[in-house]
């Protein structure tokens, strides 16, 4: 199974900036991208045809949007279709994203459709999920866990490719904040949503990537990606500077 290094630039950078970090960024990294590494961007829409065109022909790297609605075309105002990021040269959509459901208030019922409905139309799609510190104190981890997944993929085939989905556990209070989650409470979040994606998929779930979000840096990606169900990394901050993401990329 591929590490799926993974970069939400979440609503930074125009279009030039845009397109030079992505062409910045195949430069350091495609020459000593490991074969058993995938380099994945989620830039803001206008920016996905420019990232796509950066790594046009680069061999292990991806693009992808970062929201999308629950239809093909129509009157939705402000909204963009499954099918309008593949346009773009997007393979790939994002869902769940603390953001959107903490400040654009999607709930697990939204976030289950868009998972199912992303994977129906032909993007793959990584789910987000992550308790707030407030559950965290409750001692709600693992109920968290269990509801946000089990929403999410509510509706998901259960015949799937495995390496079409992706889940990131990214606790609310690690992201952005400079605070990275201990080894160990990745590890037992890491092993929990493992064993709910078994309940759900069956064997099968051990192909599917389990990505950490939540102030991964150059300095302590290294020692996040060696730990037990961590098959990947989705980064914010320290994405957006080439040098920075390919540090990670790397390391
Ligand atoms: P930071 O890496 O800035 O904490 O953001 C994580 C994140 O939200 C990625 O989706």
């Amino acid at each position: 199974m591929k590490k799926l290094m993974a970069a939400n630039w979440k609503m930074y950078k125009n279009r030039a900036d845009a397109l030079s970090t992505a062409q910045e960024l195949r430069k350091l990294v495609s020459d000593k991208l490991p074969e058993d590494r995938e380099v994945l961007i989620f830039p803001p829409f206008t920016s996905i045809d420019r990232v796509a065109e950066a790594f046009s022909g680069a061999q292990g790297f991806h693009v992808g949007g970062q929201d999308y609605y629950l239809h093909e075309e129509g009157a939705y105002t402000g909204e963009i279709s499954p099918s309008m990021l593949k346009d773009a040269g997007a393979g790939w959509g994002l869902t769940g994203h603390s953001e959107r459901r903490h400040v654009l208030g999607e709930d697990d019922e939204l976030v289950g459709q868009k998972t199912a409905y992303g994977l129906q139309q032909g993007l793959n799609v990584c789910l987000c999920i992550g308790e707030t510190i407030e559950q965290r104190k409750g001692g709600k981890v693992q109920e968290v866990i269990d509801r946000q997944l089990a929403a999410g993929v509510r509706n998901v085939d259960r015949d799937l490719d495995p390496a079409r989905l992706a889940v990131a556990y990214e606790p609310v209070w690690a992201i952005g904040t400079g605070e990275v989650a201990g080894s160990e409470e990745i590890e037992e979040a890491h092993g929990l949503t493992r064993k709910k994606l078994l309940e759900l998929f069956g064997d099968k779930a051990n192909e599917i990537r389990i990505l950490y979000g939540g102030s991964v840096k150059p300095a302590n990606v290294s020692g996040i990606i060696s730990l037990d169900n961590v098959d990947g990394v989705l980064v914010g901050g320290a994405s957006l500077a080439s040098d920075s993401f390919a540090e990670i990329v790397l390391g």
